[in-house]
């Protein structure tokens, strides 16, 4: 029912670009559009070096890397995505952001095109509410980065049609992805798990009961991950995992999900991570 060739990407920040690089190099026709034309070029031009890295390190071939090239162009304005099959948003994780983005792409998409969101925590019900195709809106959550990371979480709205499900798994899947199925309650599956440990993390610092490299070493060598909670904090952002966190408890309103203060006082000092170049680790000497 659904054909999906051609695919509209929202945002070209950290989320947006990955998308967009793994849509190209699946064979989509990729547009990607940025509100700011810097971040747009910023994006494109990571997504080049991301290609010239992977022919370089012998992970795919030029042809591949300029195949991927060939389906990637440039949106510079919304009314661009009115051929899209598939639109994905990726914008800043802001609700009065994301309404009205979804507001304009359900007046300029097809009548049959999907609008995905890539909201990591915004109810997709709400979001759907913002147009006026709720059947045709789902959750694509990507992780990041995008084209190492092998999950998309996928969330059904409460209006969402079975075929528009089964199509954003599709497209999943011929990216490379493994596609796991959640309902539209605060945190989907992934970040009510991840986010609450991350949380606990910034506890643990905030009584005193371990420092930074130590909470990290343990989970990392104790546990296996990949990376420690609070680098991986730094490295999703610490604005992120706090409106997360805010998302959580305000949509379940179990204390439990109470933001760590010290998490609050870090994105109100501007320390964001990695983005910003300090959270619980200082980037800037780098
Ligand atoms: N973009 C593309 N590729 C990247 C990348 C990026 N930003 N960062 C690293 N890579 C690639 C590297 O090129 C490398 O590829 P090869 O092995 O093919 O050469 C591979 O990833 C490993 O990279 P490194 O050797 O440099 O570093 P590493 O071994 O420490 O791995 C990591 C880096 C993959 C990020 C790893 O630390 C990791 O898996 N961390 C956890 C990431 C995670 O949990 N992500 C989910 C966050 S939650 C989320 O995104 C959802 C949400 O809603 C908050």
């Amino acid at each position: 029912m659904y054909d999906i060739r051609t695919i509209g990407v929202i945002g070209a920040g950290q989320m947006g670009r990955g998308i967009a690089q793994v849509a190209a190099q699946s064979g989509f026709e990729t547009l990607v559009f940025d509100a700011s034309t810097e971040n747009l070029e910023h994006g494109i031009e990571f997504i080049r070096s991301q290609l010239e890295r992977g022919v370089s390190k012998g992970k795919w071939d030029q042809a591949h890397m300029d195949s991927a090239i060939g389906h990637l162009k440039k949106a510079h304005n919304i009314s661009d995505f009115k051929n899209c099959d598939l639109l994905i948003e990726a914008a800043t994780e802001n609700k009065k952001i994301k309404f009205e983005i979804f507001k304009q792409l359900d007046e300029v998409a097809k009548p049959n095109a999907i609008l995905a969101t890539n909201t990591s925590s915004i109810s997709i019900t709400e979001i759907a509410a913002a147009t006026k195709r709720p059947s045709k809106v789902a959750g694509m959550h990507f992780m990041n980065p995008v084209p190492v990371m092998k999950l998309v979480e996928g969330i059904r709205g409460l209006e969402t049609e079975e075929a528009v499900f089964d199509a954003v798994e599709a497209v999943a899947v011929k990216m490379g992805k493994t596609f796991v199925k959640a309902n539209d309650v605060a945190g989907f599956a992934v970040n009510r798990i991840l986010m609450p440990m991350i949380n606990e993390a910034v506890y643990t610092l905030y009584e005193g009961v371990a420092s930074v490299s130590d909470i990290d070493t343990a989970m990392k060598l104790g546990c296996n991950q990949p990376m420690g909670p609070l680098e991986l904090a730094d490295f999703i952002g610490l604005d992120t995992c706090l409106a997360i966190m805010e998302v959580l408890h305000d949509g379940l309103g179990d204390t439990k999900y109470r933001p760590c203060p010290l998490l609050k006082k870090y994105v109100l000092a501007g320390r964001y991570g990695r983005k910003s170049g300090k959270g619980f680790y200082d980037y800037s000497k780098a």
